[in-house]
């Protein structure tokens, strides 16, 4: 492997930085027209009455369509997966807060824009059920085809008869993605055939959903998204906009451009749930865990079903004999919760993760030494092997990096100019998704190749790294080969979660590559003008476009040579690489460690990370550079969620109050330090055909319990509520 692992610069880095990479929005369209939302402004209740007589006044306004006139289409109910309910304008019933229950098209975005704030909307409201006190709350059947709940052992006996134990409540809040791009959607109808330029993490899932919901077939559907200014999980799912553009284009028979604002990023389209998680863990006078507890439950809405799968990684983490986890989902009056970044890690590791460094405290024991102590060899919870783990070496580099040795021992025991000093550190873990995929290499008669697969870059790499694994497997100079991506007419791939796109999408790049150059040896040593004729292929080696006898290098031939002297423009490889049954016979995860830094202004309450250090193993590295993107993005993800994100809701009447970015605190420059990643080398034989583990979500996760630990340490003060706000720790 050569070309795989180089840090090569970012591919569509030029095309980005000097604005010519097409985003969802900025495809121009002859007859182009723009469409406004209206959403509901009250948190659960019926339309009495809507009165568009002012907005349809306005110059320029085409249509404004309710549910009175909109055009027909399903409301399907969930499927599961990624799939979810769209109310799109077919009742009157307002399901929560900014439901979408109007949308205006007109001429210009402005006279859109300016209509819907004219459009008068008269409702009947009800009081919305918003505590979790008040909802109902129910077992889901499974969390991704895994059971809800999981026991061995007696975890309560064994905790009621633990030397130390900790038995707390863990709790995150509400939390809406706010990537840099909203989501938006053109949606263009030429006769039955409607064309999709959407800001989607899935254009294949995006399709099918918008098929479903028009009832239509799904190859009259093409969805195309070039480019994408983060996803993160709410651009994982089709949401009632992309079918309201539809809808829209439709009705007005033009095409129709819809892009959310960022007060409707907090509507319909997804964010984490609240959870409230009993975290309780004993363990005996060395420090060995005896029980583990982790029981969650999380929110969903009224009419779909979202599970935040928090206890997912308490079941593999630590050897424990005795262990409980359990999930329940409480109903409340709201839009349906989705993925946001590890779902479920992310939160579950912050009660985990703080509850460890508790029970540490409870023991006397280094918390890095607690864990070392409980280390799991194998899968607990599946009593199988991993496909590799390298905890160990990352606690050790990144204790080293840091200076762990260098912590104070006591909490609220070091200061430094007024301000509170304390170390803190959890461990990261993410599984190692894949699903099939489909990739494309065509090798042409001109030098070049077209690598092409139907899967998408949400800003993360897979430009970049697709072109990586292309180029290796086709033994081509990197500039040769052009990688194309984000359009349904490609081989299909699945969507972008799950940290899954380089494990799913590369292995398939990588076949593609294979098979292409594998069928053109094929021709060259059958051709009785190729010096490598009556060769065999085990004989031959390929680098940089050409072949050659491995004995012998001179002897060889280029790869244009032979598709000229067979008078063909090109030749194709077609592959499609799905997981087997490794899957079973391994338990594979990225795993991770994080250390934090904090100081603390003891009269404030004001939290600073000074530094982050963050080490980790994911299997095989494509391109270091975007990796260690990947991961610094993750971390300062999770000092944002350690200390700011917080969607606040009016209980009294289901209204989201924090929905624009003065009220929804995100990190800017000024809060976020030194960050230190190191990414350690790991081999893994089992996990997929280039050895990738996932790295897109495993950064956020810990991250925000290492703050939490570290507050700990500099105050003395346990915050079991995110976000660590002053007036906590006052
Ligand atoms: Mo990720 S939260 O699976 O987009």
């Amino acid at each position: 492997m050569k070309l795989i692992g180089t840090p090569l610069d970012r591919i569509d880095g030029p095309a980005k930085v000097t604005g010519t990479a097409r985003y969802s929005a900025e495809f121009v369209l002859p007859g182009l027209v723009h469409a406004v939302m209206v959403t509901s402004t009250v948190g659960k209740g019926r339309i009495a009455s809507i009165d568009t007589r002012s907005a349809l006044a306005e110059q320029g306004v085409i249509t404004v369509l309710t549910h009175r006139n909109a055009p027909h289409a399903k409301q399907a109910k969930s499927g599961g997966g990624v799939d979810r309910y769209l109310p799109v304008l077919q009742d009157d019933l307002v399901r929560y807060d900014r439901q979408p229950v109007a949308l205006v098209i007109a001429e210009t975005f402005e006279a859109a824009l300016d209509a819907a704030s004219r459009v008068v909307v008269r409702y009947d409201s009800t009081a919305p059920v918003t505590r979790f006190a008040n909802g109902e709350t129910y077992t889901p059947k499974d969390i991704m085809g895994e059971p809800p709940d999981l026991q061995r052992g007696d975890p309560d006996g064994a905790l009621k008869a633990a030397r130390f134990a900790v038995d707390e409540i863990y709790t995150t809040p509400v939390e809406h993605h706010n990537p840099l791009e909203p989501h938006a959607t053109i949606a263009d109808w030429n006769g039955t055939r409607l064309t999709l330029y959407d800001a989607t993490q899935g254009i294949f899932a995006t399709r099918k959903r918008v098929a479903e919901a028009l009832e239509i077939p799904v190859d009259s559907i093409h969805v195309i998204t070039e480019f994408l200014g983060g996803g993160f999980g709410c651009k994982g799912s089709a949401w009632p906009h992309v079918v309201l553009a539809a809808l829209g284009a439709k009705a007005v028979k033009r095409p129709v451009k819809l892009v959310l604002t960022r007060p409707q990023m907090f509507g319909s389209v997804g964010y984490r749930p609240r959870t409230v998680q009993r975290l309780a863990l004993a363990a005996d006078g060395d420090g060995k865990l005896t029980s583990t507890i982790h029981e969650t439950t999380s929110q969903t809405s009224s009419f779909d079903e979202f599970i935040e799968p928090s206890t997912m990684i308490t079941r593999m983490l630590y050897a424990v004999p005795n262990l409980r986890t359990t999930q329940r989902l409480v109903r409340l009056d709201a839009a349906t919760p989705t993925f946001m970044r590890a779902p479920g890690e992310s939160s579950g590791s912050f009660a985990l993760e703080s509850a460890m460094d508790e029970l540490a405290y409870r023991t006397g024991l280094d918390p890095l030494e607690l864990r070392l102590r409980n280390y799991a060899e194998k899968d607990p919870s599946k009593d199988i092997p991993f496909s590799s783990k390298s905890l160990r070496e990352c606690y050790r580099v990144g204790a080293e990096r840091f200076g762990w040795s260098n912590r104070p021992k006591q909490p609220r025991s070091r200061s430094e100019n007024g301000m509170l000093v304390g170390y803190g550190m959890a461990t990261a873990t993410y599984p190692t998704h894949r699903s099939a995929a489909a990739a494309s290499a065509r090798i042409a008669s001109d030098g070049s190749a077209q690598v092409v697969s139907g899967t998408q870059d949400l800003g993360t790499g897979s430009y970049t790294v697709f072109t990586q694994v292309a180029s290796e497997a086709l033994a081509m100079p990197i500039d040769s080969v052009h990688f194309d991506l984000g359009n349904t007419n490609f081989p299909s791939a699945p969507a972008s979660g799950g940290s899954q796109t380089a494990a799913s999408v590369g292995s398939a790049v990588y076949a593609a590559g294979n098979a292409a150059r594998a069928k053109l040896l094929e021709l060259a040593l059958a051709d009785e003008g190729s010096p490598l004729h009556g060769r065999r292929a085990s004989e031959v080696v390929a680098a940089d476009g050409r072949f050659s006898l491995r004995a012998n290098p001179a002897i060889g031939e280029r790869y244009t040579d032979i598709l000229r002297r067979q008078g063909l423009d090109h030749i194709e490889g077609y592959a499609e690489a799905k997981p087997g049954s490794e899957q079973k016979e391994y338990s594979m995860h990225a795993f991770g460690a994080q250390f934090a830094e904090v100081r603390v202004d003891p009269e404030l309450g004001t939290v600073r990370v000074e530094r982050m250090v963050g080490a980790f193993a994911s299997g095989r590295i494509l391109n270091a550079k975007t990796a260690r993107s990947q991961y610094l993005g993750g971390m300062t993800w999770g000092l944002s969620m350690a200390l700011f994100e917080d969607t606040r809701t009016d209980l009294r009447t289901g209204r989201i109050m924090s929905a624009n970015l003065e009220k929804y605190l995100v990190p800017v420059n000024a809060d976020v330090h030194r960050m230190d990643i190191s990414l350690i080398e790991e081999e893994d034989a089992y996990v997929n055909p280039i050895g990738v583990k996932g790295i897109g979500e495993i950064g956020i996760v810990g991250s925000a319990a290492a703050i939490a630990n570290a507050v700990f340490n500099a105050t003395g003060v346990r915050v079991r509520d995110l976000p660590i706000a002053p007036e906590k720790l006052l």
